[in-house]
C-alpha cells in the first residue's frame, strides 16, 4: 500500500474519504438490488428516489426555496456559457459581465454571439489576479442579466460582489463552479447559478443549476431543445438519461456535508485552511502569494518561488512526496494549491510542513 496522497487538483478534484466508501461497498450491490446504480434504468423507482434524494439534499444545503428549479445538465460549466445567453438573451439582447479572468472571457466570447456581451469592468490589464471595482451606477437597468464568475479557478481570485447593489430588473447570474457549497450563500440574489460538479460537489460528468423559475421558458427560437432549461425543468432532470452515478455520488457528497454540519461549517473549515496557507506565505522568504489579500481565493491558493529555476524542483520533490498537482494552470505557470471542501485541514498542515522543509534546505 502506498503512502496516503494529498490531492491539491484544481478539478476534478478530492472527493470526501468516506463518500467513496460508501459507493465503493455499494458498487456492485445498491441497497440489495443486486446490481450496480450504474446499470440502473434513470426511470427506476430506486433512481427517481437518488435523483430526488440528491436535489433535495442540495436545496436544504443551500437553502433554495420553491421559487427556483433545480436541474442536474451535462456539458460542464462550458456548455452554460452558450446555454445562459440562449436563455436569457431575450429581451434587450444585451449583457453585462465582470471579466475576472479565463472562464469570464469565455463566456463573454460565447454570448457575442447571440447578443451584446458588455464588459462593465476587467482586470485584465492587471493579469487578472485582482477583482476589479465595480460600482452600481456601472450595470445597465437594461440588461437581461449580469454575469459574475465568484471564484477564479485559474489566478486564486475571489468576489462575491455582495456589497454592489444591482437593480432589481437584471437578474445575476452567477459561476460558482470553484466555489459552490463552500460557505452559505443568499440563493435569492441571483437569477440564475451554475456549477460543474467536479470541484466541491462529485465527478465530473454533471452540472447543476439553479435558476429562478420567472427566467424559464424564454429561449431563443433556435435554441437547441436540450439547452432549453424548461426542457430539464418540464422533467426533472429526465428529459432523456441525467448522469446517474454522477448524480448518486453527489447526492452521497451532499449528504457528507449535512452531517458534517452544513455550509457554516465548512465555511469555518475552508477559512481555517486557507488562513494556514496564506500565514505561511506571507511570512516566507522564499515563496508568495500571488494574490493579495482582499482578492484572494480560500480554493485555489496561488502561489510563486522567488527562485524561480527552484520551481520544477519544488514540484518533482512535491510528487515524490506524494503530495499531487501543485502545478499551476499551464496558461499562468507557478503553483496552485486548490482546497476543496473535501480537502482535510491535516493535508494543508501537510503541505506547509513540505514547503517549510523545502524552504530550510533552498
Ligand atoms: C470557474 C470555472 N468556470 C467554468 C469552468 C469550465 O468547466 P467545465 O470544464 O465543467 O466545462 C471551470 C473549469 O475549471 C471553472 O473553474
Amino acid at each position: 500500500m502506498n503512502r496516503p496522497s494529498l490531492n491539491f487538483s484544481a478539478g476534478p478534484a478530492i472527493l470526501p474519504k468516506s463518500v467513496l466508501e460508501e459507493v465503493k461497498a455499494e458498487l456492485l450491490d445498491y441497497q440489495g438490488t443486486g446490481m450496480s446504480v450504474m446499470e440502473m434504468s434513470h426511470r427506476s423507482a430506486w433512481f427517481t428516489q437518488i435523483i430526488e434524494e440528491s436535489e433535495a439534499r442540495f436545496r436544504e444545503l443551500l437553502g433554495i426555496s420553491e421559487e427556483y428549479a433545480v436541474l442536474f445538465v451535462q456539458g460542464g460549466a462550458t456548455t452554460q456559457f452558450s446555454m445562459v445567453p440562449l436563455n436569457l438573451m431575450h429581451d434587450s439582447k444585451q449583457a453585462d459581465f465582470i471579466d475576472t479572468g479565463a472562464w469570464s472571457v469565455k463566456a463573454i466570447a460565447e454570448a457575442n454571439r447571440y447578443g451584446k456581451a458588455r464588459v462593465i469592468a476587467s482586470s485584465k490589464d492587471q493579469g487578472f489576479v485582482e477583482i476589479p471595482a465595480v460600482a452600481s451606477s456601472d450595470i445597465d437597468p437594461a440588461a437581461d442579466y449580469l454575469h459574475i464568475t465568484t471564484n477564479n479557478t485559474i489566478f486564486g481570485t475571489a468576489s462575491h460582489f455582495e456589497a454592489l447593489e444591482i437593480p432589481d430588473s437584471v437578474p445575476v447570474v452567477a459561476d460558482m463552479s470553484s466555489d459552490i457549497l463552500s460557505r452559505p450563500i443568499e440563493v435569492n440574489r441571483y437569477g440564475l447559478i451554475y456549477a460543474g460538479a467536479q470541484k466541491n460537489m462529485g465527478p465530473a460528468g454533471v452540472t447543476l443549476i439553479i435558476i429562478r423559475k420567472d427566467l424559464l421558458g424564454k429561449a431563443h427560437p433556435l435554441c437547441p431543445l436540450m439547452l432549453d432549461y424548461s426542457t430539464h425543468a418540464k422533467k426533472n432532470s429526465l428529459h432523456n438519461t441525467p448522469p446517474t452515478f454522477a448524480i448518486y455520488l453527489a447526492g452521497k457528497v451532499f449528504k457528507w456535508l449535512q452531517e458534517l454540519g452544513g455550509l457554516q461549517e465548512i465555511d469555518r473549515i475552508n477559512t481555517q485552511k486557507a488562513d494556514l496557507l496564506y500565514t505561511f506565505l506571507d511570512q516566507s522568504d522564499l515563496f508568495y502569494a500571488k494574490v493579495q489579500p482582499p482578492h484572494r481565493s480560500r480554493m485555489n491558493v496561488t502561489f510563486g518561488i522567488r527562485e524561480g529555476e527552484l520551481e520544477k524542483v519544488f514540484l518533482a520533490e512535491a510528487e515524490q512526496e506524494r503530495l499531487f498537482f501543485l502545478k499551476g494552470h499551464r496558461s499562468v505557470g507557478g503553483m496552485r494549491a486548490s482546497l476543496y471542501n473535501a480537502l482535510p485541514l491535516e493535508a494543508v498542515h501537510g503541505l506547509v510542513a513540505f514547503m517549510k522543509e523545502f524552504e530550510r534546505k533552498a
